[in-house]
């Protein structure tokens, strides 16, 4: 059944959905153990696990049968799955509250690939974008693009929040072994000030350039803290005239950042095409390029076209970034899990989390649907995690034995990248032994003579699912695919919950809020009694009386 805007569109309503619906009855008493001690156990796993864009994926510890995915398969096809992906990428305004297209595939869409369907313009701007962030990258690395006073570049201050920040973050620090080790990087975001302070001291102003990476140029928390740099800058001795060889931006809004005193040539722009969240790949990369060097930037951009390809190329059911939204879309709507973990077994994923936080929850975080009516099903999950093994030793109690269902993204680096092997190999093991025990649950305990309560306390119910992402070590290509295979992930589940994954209306009212809060913190003055809620006036009270105390 084809989407068509007259028919007001019930997801609920479809035949694939309501066949899910039986077929979540008729699975609900199957336990995954069983499946795998069947002779046919082997079969399962060759069923239910892909290899794409040098990403393995074994989905077999999941309560899905052949059936789970054919219905499954059936509501995305019911939902036009394939012809949205393609809406999108032939540049149509998939992005429709703001109508705009979202063009992230093009920016790492290779040279010669001739991105097909697009408009010069945007293929042109995406090459002379990458052209003057390579000779710029190059120009820093090797010294000839020095700070005001001549010294060669050594720190690179990255200021931006959300998507300006936490993509550059994230793959910094999970690819620090492919990083220059003549650049110290530092990425500053909150207007809390703890990063901001703990950063200045490691710096040497003439030597430290900030890319202050804002899509619009008036994020406040931004715009704050690139203004006191500004001022650090020249405190520092580095004269008032000079300070802008120390900046260079980030931008949609070329026109903000001339006004905060950047000269144009160090102004980087990108299309209105790109959404924070899925900007990584544009000029708010640079900080990658910068440390990483253009060559492994190109890698990145590489890994996330292998995985574009993929999606775009592969039949539904053989689909990584559908499969995952497909199995997300079971658990979140038929067995009403509220959240969903990931687990990087490794500290070089440390910022995986809170990046999909925001590609997932921002994206999906929805209760409208596309044509303004409310959703009658659940959308977004909760994200939330942190590497293995630590996660072990603080939340995983609740995976294993908790009330609710948590399924699980385990992610495991094959190749460490540094050489520990003892480590490594424990680290492996914990990895695969968590995704077991969820799955086969059992007794730890062993004593027939144990205490009844205590044997009950002991036992694992199992049947709680896990997907396990095996990548052959972790290389900035594939970094990239892992990237691009959640923004796919995530589309698809927006496609099917038919909500609008690139706008985030949610974030705008506390914003809004915020400025008639600031100016009473300065002057309770300005405070009018009864403008708030008597709950906020008087927060904003306390808070008043303790800021004119210090
Ligand atoms: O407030 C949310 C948000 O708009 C995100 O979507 C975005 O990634 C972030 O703020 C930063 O925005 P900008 O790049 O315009 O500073």
């Amino acid at each position: 059944m084809a989407i068509t805007s007259s028919t007001p569109f019930r997801l609920d309503h479809l035949p694939a959905w309501h066949e899910l619906s039986i077929h979540r009855t008729e699975i609900a008493t199957q336990h995954m153990r069983d499946w795998f001690s069947s002779p046919s156990s082997q079969s399962r796993v060759e069923r239910f696990s892909l290899s794409a864009a040098g990403l393995y994926l074994d989905y077999s510890k999941n309560r899905i049968t052949d059936k789970t995915i054919t219905l499954l398969a059936q509501l995305a096809r019911d939902c036009d799955v394939v012809a949205r992906r393609d809406a999108m990428w032939h540049g149509a305004p998939v992005n429709t509250s703001e109508n705009r297209a979202a063009l992230h595939i093009a920016l790492r869409a290779p040279d010669d690939s001739a991105f097909r369907y697009l408009p010069n313009s945007v293929s042109d701007m995406v090459r002379s974008s990458l052209a003057r962030m390579r000779k710029f990258a190059y120009a820093v690395r090797d010294g000839t693009w020095p700070g005001a006073i001549g010294k060669r570049i050594r720190h690179i201050v990255n200021i931006g929040i959300g998507g300006s920040d936490l993509g550059p973050r994230m793959v910094c620090d999970a690819l620090t072994p492919f990083g220059s080790p003549q650049l110290t990087m530092h990425f500053i975001a909150n207007i809390d000030a703890t990063e901001l302070a703990r950063t200045l001291p490691q710096l040497d102003a003439e030597a430290t350039l900030v890319v202050v990476c804002s899509k619009t140029f008036t994020t406040m928390e931004t715009m704050t803290n690139a203004h006191t740099l500004r001022t650090w800058f020249i405190e520092q001795g580095i004269p008032e005239q000079e300070v802008g060889q120390h900046f260079v931006a980030v931008s949609n809004h070329v026109d903000a950042a001339l006004a905060f005193g950047i000269t144009r040539n160090h102004v980087f722009e990108f299309g209105e095409w790109v959404g924070g969240r899925y900007s990584l790949w544009s000029p708010i990369g640079l900080s990658i390029m910068l440390y990483l060097g253009p060559e492994h930037f190109d890698a990145l951009l590489a890994g996330a076209h292998a995985m574009d390809q993929h999606f775009h190329d592969a039949p539904l059911e053989a689909n990584m970034p559908v499969l995952l939204a497909l199995i997300g879309i079971w658990y979140r709507n038929f067995f009403d899990a509220q959240t969903l973990s990931i687990a990087p077994y490794t500290d070089a994923l440390l910022h995986l989390p809170p990046y999909l936080q925001q590609l997932d929850m921002e994206s999906n975080g929805k209760s409208m649907q596309i044509d303004g009516r409310p959703v009658a099903w659940q959308t977004a999950p909760v994200i939330w995690g942190q590497p293995g093994s630590n996660g072990q030793h603080a939340y995983f109690q609740m995976l294993h034995q908790g009330t609710s269902l948590v399924p699980v993204d385990f992610i495991a680096v094959l190749t460490p990248q540094y050489p520990y092997d003892t480590h490594h190999r424990k680290l492996l093991a914990n990895c695969f032994a968590q995704s077991q025990a969820l799955m086969l649950g059992g007794s730890i305990d062993t004593s027939v003579q144990a205490k009844s309560s205590l044997a009950a306390q002991r036992c694992f119910e199992g049947n709680r699912p896990s997907n396990t992402l095996l990548i052959d070590a972790l290389t900035p290509e594939r970094m990239g695919a892992l990237i691009a295979l959640y923004e796919h992930k995530v589309f698809v589940q927006a496609t099917i919950w038919h909500i609008n994954p690139f706008d985030q209306w949610g974030v705008e009212l506390g914003k809004t809020l915020s400025f008639a809060i600031e100016p009473a913190l300065v002057s309770l003055d300005l405070l009018t009694h009864g403008t708030h809620d008597a709950s906020t006036e008087s927060l904003i009270r306390r808070a008043a009386a303790a800021l004119n105390q210090t």
